[in-house]
């Protein structure tokens, strides 16, 4: 039995199978439509979510299965003192699959291991994020049309923000891909992670400021302050609002740069940039779909 815990967990040849089922799909939603009957996804959701758990749901659905679940921890036997590993034991019970969000690092780890159906981290605290990683390389693949030499600015909240962690991970096992970190330092990437790319020889350098190094970039990765993971609301006030990618900032860039968002967005986009054809943050969440299908579709050993 597979698990999803980090994007690591899948193989470069393994991701490349699962961005062609992806677009399989996208061409041919007809062709999967009852693939799952009879199968059921439960997704556990103990912080707020509203893509990933409904892009998880979405996808279950558009396979012809079922769903269930809680979306707040509060309405949930966690309340009351239930662990994750009697959870996800109990769970086992009802569904075929099951996708877990939790603010604590590792919480989808001990649900895999105490788990006897596959699990799907949808994000652990400050960690990883892989279905959104998923659907980022989905999405950068079909708009750029590969996933090696590429040149990627990841900016905003690069401390807390799982996303980018997660995604850092994944290309680093693409060919000459070279990242430029774009932060306030309080927010700087973390040292496991520059220290996994020092130790692979992957390029990547650290900036304050965006509009210095938006017009060297293929792809520009944006990221909201993360509030909820901050210690102190006086540090949050005084960075929440450090970018703000806006038209002047984007008439720096190259025309053949895209803007990827995992949402939800804050201030660190201007809503003026929505209409700019690069903009693709709202084409990625329906990448997200095709490529949690793939996911349920593999995970659950079914073939079409
Ligand atoms: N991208 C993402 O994880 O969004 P949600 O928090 O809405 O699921």
């Amino acid at each position: 039995m597979k698990h999803l815990i980090s994007p690591l967990d899948y193989s470069v040849e393994e991701l490349t199978d699962l961005f062609d089922l992806a677009d399989d799909i996208r061409e041919n939603p007809d062709k999967y439509a009852h693939a799952c009957e009879g199968k059921k996804l439960a997704t556990l959701f103990y912080e707020p979510s509203t893509r990933t758990r409904l892009s998880m749901e979405t996808a279950m659905l558009n396979l012809g299965g079922k769903i269930m679940g809680f979306s707040d921890a509060g309405s949930s036997s966690a309340a009351k003192g239930e662990s994750v590993a009697d959870t996800i034991r109990v769970i086992s019970c009802f569904a075929d699959i099951a996708a877990i969000r939790h603010p604590k690092e590792g919480a989808a780890a001990v649900a895999a291991r105490f788990s006897g159906i596959p699990v799907i981290n949808a994000g652990d605290g400050g960690h990883q994020h892989p279905t959104q990683t998923l659907t980022d390389l989905l999405t950068i693949r079909n708009l750029k049309g590969r996933l090696d030499k590429l040149t990627i600015g990841l900016c905003g909240d690069l401390k807390f923000g799982r996303t980018v962690h997660s995604l850092v991970n994944a290309l680093s096992r693409y060919k000459e891909v070279r990242f430029v970190f774009i932060s306030p330092p309080e927010l700087k990437m973390p040292d496991y992670i520059t220290e996994m790319l020092d130790e692979k020889k992957i390029s990547y350098v650290e900036h304050i400021k965006l509009e210095d190094v938006i017009g060297r970039l293929d792809i520009l990765y944006m990221t909201r302050v993360q509030k909820e993971r901050f210690f102190n609301e006086e540090d949050y006030l005084r960075l929440k609002d450090f970018y703000v990618l806006d038209t002047e900032k984007m008439s720096r860039a190259r025309q053949d740069m895209y803007v990827l968002h995992p949402l939800p967005r804050v201030n660190e986009i201007s809503v003026e940039v929505d209409k700019d054809p690069r903009a693709a943050y709202f084409r990625q969440v329906q990448f997200g779909v095709y490529v949690r299908m793939a996911l349920i579709l593999r995970m659950l050993e079914i073939e079409v």
